[in-house]
């Protein structure tokens, strides 16, 4: 299992294992995996195991997080296992990679976020030092015409 940072010939590999996250936001990705390949405040971090990629974490500097004392933190945006290589360790060795990239950033906190309902994640946060500091509802209005 190597880990090592996302490389513009990972893609459309990476793309699959972005869609099984976050299958509503397709669209996006390739605006998005661009800026992150480019971008000296965001990165990415793959796990390969025999050539196929099968992990990833994103993580950024965030000017603010909730619970944090510091700023910049280190912010895990984006965290996926395989189902088939889950509960072995890769998801926890691309934290590390994410947490050692944001100590040499100048970073003293990590921060992340999970869906209420995620409690798996919940939990795997939780195995790794991440303390629960808060919760949130969030919301939205439209400001166009009255919607039908
Ligand atoms: C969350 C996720 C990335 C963890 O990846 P993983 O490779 O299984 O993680 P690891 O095997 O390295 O486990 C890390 C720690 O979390 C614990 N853990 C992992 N999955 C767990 C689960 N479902 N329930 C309880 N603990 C769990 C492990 O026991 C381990 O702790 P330990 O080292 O003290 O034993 C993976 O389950 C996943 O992709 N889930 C679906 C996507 C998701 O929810 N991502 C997070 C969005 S915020």
């Amino acid at each position: 299992m190597t880990i090592r940072r996302l490389q513009p010939q990972d893609l459309p590999a990476y793309f699959y294992l972005r869609t099984a996250l976050w299958p509503d936001s397709a669209l996006d990705f390739e605006l998005e995996v661009a800026q992150i390949l480019s971008a000296d405040h965001q990165v990415g971090f793959v796990a390969e195991q025999e050539g196929a990629l099968v992990g990833f974490v994103e993580v950024s500097l965030r000017a603010y997080a909730e619970g944090c004392e510091s700023s910049p933190v280190g912010y895990l945006e984006g965290w996926y296992v395989a189902p088939t290589h889950r509960k072995t360790g890769v998801g926890r060795r691309l934290v590390e990679a994410a947490e050692d990239w944001a100590r040499a950033q100048g970073c003293t906190e990590m921060a992340s976020d999970s869906e209420i309902s995620n409690t798996q994640s919940h939990q795997a946060h939780a195995c790794l030092g991440y303390q629960e500091v808060e919760r949130i509802v969030c919301f939205r209005k439209s400001l166009q015409e009255v919607e039908t």
